[in-house]
């Protein structure tokens, strides 16, 4: 099978190195792909929010199979137009992908699967925004409706703060606070069949204790030792399966990779937000963990024939990736720094431990830092303490001047807190 992966951050140098390593993937290309992903895939210059040039390349390449990673191409509809062209994809449509495009999309479809989530008003003028405020009281949550890279919305216990946000958005949902320990669990569907992965657990604040600005995600580790280990089969049946039937029933069948952000409150589980795509940099871990080979499972998604897939296998191993972040992210962060030490990582840590690029590019031979998230340093291990030792061993290999990086990934999980 011939795979174009679509992106260029760490969930797709993820992605791709799950692919290079199965038997029945016999060509592997990415657009635009990243200094990282060039090592295990042959990359094309595309404009990714182009359906039409992703569905010329991919033509041109010959694919049996495309795999779009960002959220951004997806609300786009380039899923659509690959589709329209005859050839695979994985991804939904853009009318499914508003699924994470619109939160106020997101909420009516969970009204009407009867899935659980925050109690929310949308607002669009500033008396709503008021009356809304008021009714749920602090700690205030206040999100932009559409896209922001995770950094949209604000949690705060400042009135003036939430109002200064809500504000500053032209469509804002606002919402009840959830309390509870968050877990992303993704699934894969063809639209009708649903197939859930292994849960996550990612830290999307930049600093170590959960403290500083929201981000796009600093580190992720699974297994959740912590877990109900019914968690799996709960979210089945009371989010996925409801919100992949209602769609359907809607006309608007999303085939892909669902992404449930949950909370596990003391009421029980509430959906905090869907993502139409894998996420990141719960992927890293997640596809760390997982042994059947990733290709026939993304293609029977794109076929809908995802109810002949066999279950999934997975390792014991436990995964963790700790995030390497440029200076001043998650507010505009300085790139073009020379990145050393992927040598040292690749000559003393591997197999158990490997770097992901995320926002990198290599120039004259020198990989150089391309982005506010960097690297994705994930390490396996017997259980999570292991697998947190040799990420943050890696991590200690890496040197890029300004960078930023959580000591706190998966700790409290680890030490069984
Ligand atoms: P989202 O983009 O919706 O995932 O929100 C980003 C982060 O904000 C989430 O991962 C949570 O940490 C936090 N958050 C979002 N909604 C809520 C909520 N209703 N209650 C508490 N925290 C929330
Ligand atoms: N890890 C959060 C996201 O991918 O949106």
């Amino acid at each position: 099978m011939k795979v174009l992966v679509i992106g260029g951050g760490a969930r797709e140098h993820a992605l791709c190195r799950s692919l290079s390593l199965d038997p029945d993937v016999t060509a592997l290309h990415c657009a635009p792909g990243n200094a990282g992903i060039a090592e295990v895939a042959e990359l094309h210059p595309v404009d990714a929010l182009d359906g039409a040039d992703v569905a010329r390349l991919a033509a041109e390449l010959g694919v049996d199979l495309v795999v779009v990673g960002p959220e951004a191409p997806l609300v786009a509809g380039v899923a659509d137009a690959v589709r329209a062209a005859g050839i695979a994809v994985f991804g939904p449509s853009a009318e499914a992908a508003r699924l994470e495009g619109s939160k106020a999309f997101a909420k009516d479809v969970m009204a009407g699967a009867g899935v659980p989530t925050a109690r929310s008003y949308v607002c669009t003028t500033p008396e709503e925004v008021d009356e809304a405020l008021d009714a749920f009281g602090a700690p205030y949550v206040v999100k932009d409706d559409g896209l922001a890279a995770g950094k949209g919305v604000v949690v705060t216990s400042d009135l003036a703060a939430a109002r200064e946000h809500a504000l500053a958005c032209e469509r804002v949902v606002i919402e009840e606070y959830l309390d509870g320990p968050e877990v992303s669990l993704f699934a894969i569907t063809d639209g009708t069949t649903v197939l859930p992965l292994q849960p996550a657990q990612d830290f999307k604040r930049a600093l170590d204790g959960d403290e500083g600005p929201n981000t796009g995600g600093m580190g992720a580790y699974s297994p959740l030792p912590w877990a109900d280990p019914k968690l799996v089969d709960e979210v089945m049946e009371t989010v996925l399966q409801p919100t992949v039937d209602e769609l359907r029933r809607r006309g608007t069948p999303f085939s892909g990779l669902l992404y449930a952000g949950l909370a596990i409150t003391s009421r029980g589980v509430r959906v905090i937000e869907f993502n139409a795509r894998f996420g990141d940099p719960e992927t890293q871990v997640v596809l760390a963990r997982l042994k059947t080979p990733l290709a026939g499972v993304l293609m029977n998604a794109a076929r809908g024939t995802l109810d002949a897939q066999a279950p999934l296998n997975w390792r014991s191993d436990a995964a963790v990736t700790v995030v390497i972040a440029s200076h001043n992210y998650p507010g505009t962060p300085r790139t073009g720094d020379p990145i050393e030490g992927l040598a040292e990582v690749a000559a003393e840590d591997a197999p158990h431990a490997y770097v992901l690029h995320a926002g990198t590019r290599s120039e004259g031979g020198q990989v150089l830092s391309a982005g506010g998230r960097v690297l994705s340093v994930t390490a396996t291990g017997s259980d999570l303490a292991q697998a947190r030792d040799r990420a943050y061993k890696a991590v200690g290999r890496i040197r890029l001047d300004g960078s930023q990086h959580r000591t706190d990934i998966a700790l409290k999980a680890a030490e069984g807190r």
